[in-house]
């Protein structure tokens, strides 16, 4: 396995590309197979995550055509198998997601059940009751979710009983091709949502309210081929924007959304940053400041994003103050606090590990550290940005998962990152 070695001390400054948005190519692409003709996604990030679900895709004999700038078409009614195997959905579990539009456009899948991940048990109880509520017949086999239907899904109203982002994107894509109405109440807004259902109208779905908690699908009988860009990845961009933060630098973001990180950078000038924003650029700069301490809480959108709660731990590490963190989306999110501890931050947790208090030390001592989930192993290489002499980050597999080379990006603005194979 690869390590990245990180000689801390340096600050951030220079300008970077935002890639497209990993949570919103991952779901796209299983929507293609919704359509009767080629679906060409541009703009898809290089990341394993990505790689997984083409690979997925392949098994089932799906064509699927890459061009070097990633652009990704798909040929839906090539397919031979409808089956995704565990070794695949285990390793990606937006994977789970190709049950839906496999159901409504073919009538029937096998899908095994995704099971959970270091950061919670991650149920799929809502994407299986909505698929229910739209008339699939539900059986589980040895891990596997069988599913069929007679003749065509049927429209009908759902109510999500927590706001769940892929639960929302999985029964609005099976709903495009369901007979009559369906309308889903409690609904996540994220933007990735509102990019899918952009994507499937641009197929020749019928569906409103994306964005808000009521989205209603009016089914059509067949969908076509479209061409679509994906938005630009917030959480890649929230994560530089923290990184130059917490080292007293400046960045600027090119191709980045400002609109959808209105939170973060309410914080992130309240840790004494100054920001200016673009149509499609964010810039942001320190002024060679120490950040001041941010506290905040997690919460579906537009709250503050649980994918950004890892990394505003590491800048609140060296802040001035102390920040208090509370996630309220997963259950175990806080695997980098243990880590930072070891580089000598100052963090506790309380009220059953859902609340960080962190209380910010003038520098930290670079460790070797490693974490099970992507945006835990990103904060700590924002740790040992700011820390004295060499972290070693290791199962850096995580981090390839959503960051498009994670230390050519950083080293542009002036980090000292080397990419080392496990001696
Ligand atoms: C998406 O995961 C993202 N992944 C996650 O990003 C992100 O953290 C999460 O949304 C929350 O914003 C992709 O889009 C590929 P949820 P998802 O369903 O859809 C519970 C990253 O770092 N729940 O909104 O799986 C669930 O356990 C990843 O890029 C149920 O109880 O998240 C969790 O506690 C990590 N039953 C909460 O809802 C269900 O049927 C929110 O999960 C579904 C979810």
């Amino acid at each position: 396995m690869e390590r990245l070695l990180i000689e801390g001390g340096s600050r951030l400054d220079g300008e970077l590309r935002a890639s497209g948005a990993k949570n919103s190519a991952s779901i796209m692409l299983p929507a293609a197979l919704l359509a009767d003709d080629p679906v060409t996604i541009s703009n898809v990030p290089h990341l394993r995550d990505i790689t997984t679900m083409i690979e997925l895709l392949g098994s089932m004999g799906v064509e699927v055509v890459i061009d070097e700038k990633m652009n990704v078409e798909i040929h839906a009614n090539s397919i031979k198998r409808f089956t995704a195997p565990y070794d695949l959905v285990k390793t990606m579990r937006a994977s789970f997601t190709v049950l839906g539009p496999l159901l409504a456009h073919y009538g029937h899948a096998e899908v095994s059940l995704p099971g959970g991940c270091a950061i919670g048990p991650r149920p799929v109880d809502q994407h299986l009751r909505g698929l229910e509520a739209l008339g699939a017949q539900i059986e589980m086999e040895d891990g596997y979710v069988k599913a069929s239907v007679n003749g065509r899904l049927k429209g009908a109203r759902i109510y999500f009983d927590i706001s769940t982002v892929g639960g929302t994107e999985h029964i609005m894509m099976a709903a495009t091709l369901a007979d009559g109405e369906t309308v889903l109440e409690n609904c996540a807004r994220e933007p990735e949502i509102v990019d899918l259902a952009n994507c499937l109208n641009e197929m020749g779905a019928n569906i409103e309210g994306a964005g808000t908690e009521i989205i209603t699908i009016n089914g059509v009988g067949s969908l076509k081929g479209c061409t679509h860009k994906v938005i630009a990845d917030r959480v890649e961009t929230g994560t530089y924007l923290i990184a130059a933060a917490a080292t007293g630098g400046r960045v600027k973001v090119r191709d980045a959304n400002p609109d959808h990180l209105e939170l973060l950078i309410e914080k992130l000038k309240e840790a004494g940053a100054a920001v200016n924003l673009g149509e499609d650029w964010i810039e942001l700069d320190m002024q060679g400041k120490r950040p001041k301490a941010i506290s905040l809480v997690t919460a579906p959108y537009p709250a503050f994003p649980t994918d950004l709660q890892a990394q505003i731990i590491a800048l609140n590490s060296i802040a001035e103050g102390t920040g208090t963190i509370k996630e309220t989306v997963f259950e175990n999110r806080f695997m980098h606090v243990h880590e930072m501890t070891r580089m000598g931050a100052r963090i506790r947790l309380e009220g059953n590990n859902t609340t960080a208090i962190v209380e910010g030390v003038d520098r930290l001592q670079g460790a070797p550290v490693m974490a099970n989930d992507l945006r835990a192993s990103v904060s700590l290489v924002i740790a040992g940005l700011v820390a004295e002499g060499t972290t070693v980050v290791d199962r850096i597999y995580h981090i390839d998962r959503g960051y498009e080379q994670v230390e050519e990006k950083l080293n542009n603005l002036g980090a000292n990152i080397q990419r080392v194979a496990n001696v």
